[in-house]
């Protein structure tokens, strides 16, 4: 990695996204805790981006950075509480205001300031605060005020230090991505990070850090353990072992194409281990979604324990950890709605070294990193799938009938979403079996069968999502084919609630 700006996070809840826009300008990008900040040690750093946070900078508590971070050539730049903290730490005065401004806001641009350098002079930008700069530090000036702020955008005359009281980062400050590209490129950066260097970078490292050793990962066939597992083969080649653990709780046809695609097409040494009755013999007559969540994973876990010891001198793990997960971590704060399994969290009393090679980037970067190494868009651009599978899309205990069902229907579900061409259109869409029984008729015999539901969703990242408006026709082909094709089940209902108040998944 030759150069990087890092976002000092102060805690404002765009922090993330500051990052996100910085690497989409061609530049390695992280957020760094200020407490980590060392400014003797920022060989690789090209400029320093200060964040917003929701404290004020005279309270006793407030984050700092190290001053000698302005001993430092650096560029800076300061949002909202950053600039604050700047113009304090540079000897400036800050004060809480009266009149708060939170929105949209209009800024007029007056002299000159790099950042702006180009811009029409009035601005829409988003604020967010309740505390000004009322005191510039000796050797800076204001560069742009809006009716509340006098100091809305500041600058040092002498040195690449800049100040926005506004938030770039966010799509209502309208001009915000052309105000981060100069401070970009007022740090002199190459602009030539792309995940074509991200994936030669990865591979260097994993090599380096491996060396002779041997290497295992869960592939679930999802996206983040997939692209782990292709990175991993490029990297290592024979020193990995991908490990499939097909629980029978899959969808139609997915164990097969994950044994298809990895060991047949890419010529991975993939372990499949056949578990599919040893987790129905777990499940047998468990009906409570939080018992079946956690059988699951403990079971997953056995399991994967019991292959590993059969392979000769592992010492590491590689997991699909995301740069959400590393940054989310510090906050669990939040009240447990389902104990959600993933195949990456394996106990860390494994005795392994762990090797994250996704940690530094966001979902959509792993899925055009997938792209970069070759593997298919369909199977980067998958929906969701939870790790206990289809054991909580059946409501009630799980037997081989009842997977069966719903595995039917939901095949028959993915045919005619795909022959009406929302594939794309919806984020994640299944079936799931009820444990309702309803009398039905069918070429003049009572039936008394199960009922399914349609679950399809838009949403961005599975914390809230909305129903889908698939079109009626293509529903009522979808219940028509249901009936007719899949014994057992005589009715079709369609869930309209939207998480909150509900969840996607129905357990
Ligand atoms: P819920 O049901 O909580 O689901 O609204 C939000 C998203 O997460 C998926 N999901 C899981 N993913 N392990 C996973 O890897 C799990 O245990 C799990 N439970 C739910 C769900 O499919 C949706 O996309």
């Amino acid at each position: 990695m030759n150069e990087k700006i890092i976002v000092v996070d102060f805690g404002s809840q765009y922090n993330q996204l500051i990052v996100r826009r910085i690497r989409t300008l061609g530049v390695f990008c992280e957020l760094v805790h200020p407490d980590d900040v060392d400014p003797a040690k920022l060989d690789d750093v090209i400029g320093v981006i200060l964040s917003g946070g929701p404290f004020s900078v005279y309270e006793d508590n407030a984050p700092i950075i190290d001053p000698k971070l302005y001993e430092t050539p650096l560029p800076i730049l300061g949002i909202c509480y950053g600039m604050q903290l700047m113009a304090r730490q540079l000897s400036g005065r800050v004060e809480a205001r009266n009149q708060k401004e939170y929105g949209q806001a209009m800024i007029h641009i007056q002299g000159e300031n790099a950042l702006t350098d180009g811009l029409v002079s009035d601005q829409h930008v988003w604020m967010s605060h309740g505390d000004v700069v009322s005191l510039l530090p000796p050797g800076f000036v204001t560069t742009a005020f809006s009716k509340t702020t006098p100091n809305a955008m500041i600058r040092h005359l002498h040195k690449p230090w800049y100040g926005v009281q506004f938030h770039p980062e966010v799509v209502h400050t309208n001009e915000g991505m052309a105000m981060l590209e100069r401070f970009v490129n007022s740090c002199g950066a190459k602009r030539d990070w792309t995940m074509q260097n991200f994936v030669e970078d990865a591979i260097r490292h994993v090599r380096e850090t491996v060396k002779d050793d041997h290497v295992i990962c869960a592939l679930s066939g999802g996206v983040d353990s997939s692209v782990v597992a292709m990175l991993l083969h490029r990297a290592l080649g024979r020193q990995v072992t991908p490990i499939f653990v097909d629980h029978g709780l899959l969808r139609k046809h997915e164990a097969e194409e994950v044994v298809k695609t990895f060991k047949d097409q890419y010529g991975m040494d993939l372990v499949k281990v056949d578990a599919a009755k040893h987790f129905l013999d777990k499940l047998k007559g468990v009906s409570e979604p939080e018992d079946k969540r956690k059988i699951i994973g403990h079971t997953f876990i056995r399991v994967f324990e019991d292959e590993m010891k059969k392979l000769k001198s592992v010492k590491w793990l590689a997991q699909g950890t995301l740069y959400t997960d590393v940054i989310e971590s510090g906050t669990k704060t939040a009240q447990t709605i389902k104990s959600h399994h993933n195949v990456g969290g394996l106990p860390k009393d494994m005795k392994l070294s762990l090797i994250e090679p996704l940690s530094l980037l966001f979902k959509d970067e792993v899925r055009a990193l997938g792209l970069v190494l070759g593997l298919p868009a369909d199977l980067v651009n998958r929906q969701p799938f939870p790790g206990p599978g289809l054991a909580i899309r059946i409501l009630g205990d799980v037997t081989c009938e009842k997977l069966h069902l719903v595995r039917e229907s939901d095949h028959i579900l993915k045919e005619e979403i795909e022959k009406a061409g929302l594939t794309q259109a919806v984020w994640q869409y299944f079936t799931v079996l009820t444990p309702l029984k309803t009398v039905g008729v069918m070429g003049d015999k009572r039936t008394y069968d199960h009922v399914v539901a349609i679950r399809a969703v838009h949403s961005i990242d599975g914390m809230t999502a909305v129903t889908a408006k698939i079109p009626y026709d293509v529903l009522t082909n979808i219940a028509t084919r249901i009936v007719n094709e899949v014994d057992g089940i005589n009715r079709v209902v369609y869930d309209i609630t939207s998480k909150p108040p509900a969840t996607i998944e129905w357990e």
